[in-house]
């Protein structure tokens, strides 16, 4: 064999062999070891230039290019190779350093509404939606407003039946003893008042809802409850508009048709004046422990507003006519969702309250 063709032999074996290397170098140092390996001043295909001094010079510009063939191909090998590993060691890169986020999170509970508030904004929402304004007054009433002015003077028996919290220290401007108030009704006296003063004289129709306050606390009653009052004063208002007004809202309320009958009662404030009854919403009337077997369940005090109360606010009863009732909210809200103690809804246990909707 010439000296030309095994230089050439060489140079064809050297390519091959560092092809392959290239091929399978792990990474992007090994790769740097084989370039200085092959391509290095003291590398493999240095060595080999050397046997090409041995060449007559014609053959040399042969040769010559050859080897300029072979360290292009070796070149052209090297970069490829540094490029997929550069793109490999950044794939491994990144799994190596990938994080676990798929950790659920801890949840927020959500909170709503109480069942009581829930009931309140439900009942005045219906009222609203007739048409009532709705209204609010003082917690801290005087005896005249909470009293008086509902036609319950001083020595009436029902002043006693109230349970009323006075509120020994402070007094009224004109010096009269200051309490809780023990109903919504007062604010039937301030509205027609202010509403008075402003417009003259009837139509009105309001609803006002509340907190109350009275001396007693058992299965039935706590000291601090809510109720609803709402009213409305115009030319012949009469019993029978207290009775659709009802009627309305008590199905909508119960979310379903419910009956109503209205017993005739007692009350200072109204004359005559019903207590309200609705068929029993679970038994369908047909008698029950919750109704005690008669069918009908009371649910809240109505009548038409009494000539006295009119004329303390300076309306004139033979002219104009109203009619007012009072609910207990709490009470609506036990029947509606089949709550049995009144006490639950402010000893404020949290399985009571899940149960309600309210914490999750
Ligand atoms: N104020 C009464 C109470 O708390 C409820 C009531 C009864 C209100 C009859 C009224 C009514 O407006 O007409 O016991």
């Amino acid at each position: 064999m010439s000296e030309i063709e095994s230089l050439k032999g060489q140079l064809d074996s050297l390519q091959t062999a560092a092809l392959v290397a290239f091929a399978q170098a792990e990474d992007l140092s090994a790769l740097q070891q084989l370039r200085v390996h092959y391509l290095g001043k003291k590398g493999a295909l240095t060595e080999v230039l050397k046997g090409v001094g041995k060449l007559p010079p014609a053959e040399r510009p042969v040769i010559g290019q050859y080897v300029n063939q072979t360290k292009a191909a070796l070149t052209q090998a090297l970069e490829l190779s540094e490029a997929e590993l550069a793109v490999k060691g950044k794939a491994l890169r990144i799994e190596a350093e990938r994080l676990d986020i798929t950790l659920s999170g801890r949840k927020q509970a959500v909170g709503a509404l109480h069942p009581v508030q829930q009931g309140l904004d439900e009942i005045t929402a219906i009222f609203a939606q007739m048409g009532f304004a709705v209204a609010e007054g003082p917690e801290i009433e005087d005896e005249f407003h909470n009293f008086d002015a509902l036609n319950i003077p001083p020595e009436h028996p029902a002043r006693a039946m109230h349970d009323t919290f006075f509120l020994k220290d402070l007094h009224s401007d004109s010096g009269e003893p200051m309490l809780l108030r023990t109903h919504t009704s007062p604010v039937q006296i301030r509205t027609m008042k202010r509403f008075l003063a402003e417009h003259g004289e009837p139509p009105l129709a309001v609803v006002a809802p509340g907190r109350v306050y009275r001396c007693d606390y058992d299965v039935t009653h706590s000291p601090m409850f809510h109720q609803v009052e709402v009213f409305k004063v115009d030319r012949d208002v009469s019993m029978a508009h207290l009775k659709g007004v009802l009627q309305h809202f008590l199905s909508t309320y119960f979310e379903k048709e419910v009956g109503i009958r209205l017993r005739p009662h007692y009350f200072p404030f109204t004359e005559p004046s019903a207590e309200v009854d609705i068929s029993c919403v679970f038994c369908a009337a047909k008698g029950c422990r919750i109704c005690k077997g008669s069918g009908w369940i009371e649910v809240l005090g109505s009548g038409m507003i009494h000539p006295n109360v009119l004329r303390s606010v300076g309306i004139d009863g033979d002219e104009f006519s109203g009619f007012a009732f009072g609910l207990g909210v709490e009470r609506l809200v036990m029947l509606k969702k089949g709550i049995p103690d009144l006490r639950l809804f402010f000893e404020n246990d949290v399985r009571f309250l899940r149960r309600m909707g309210v914490s999750k």
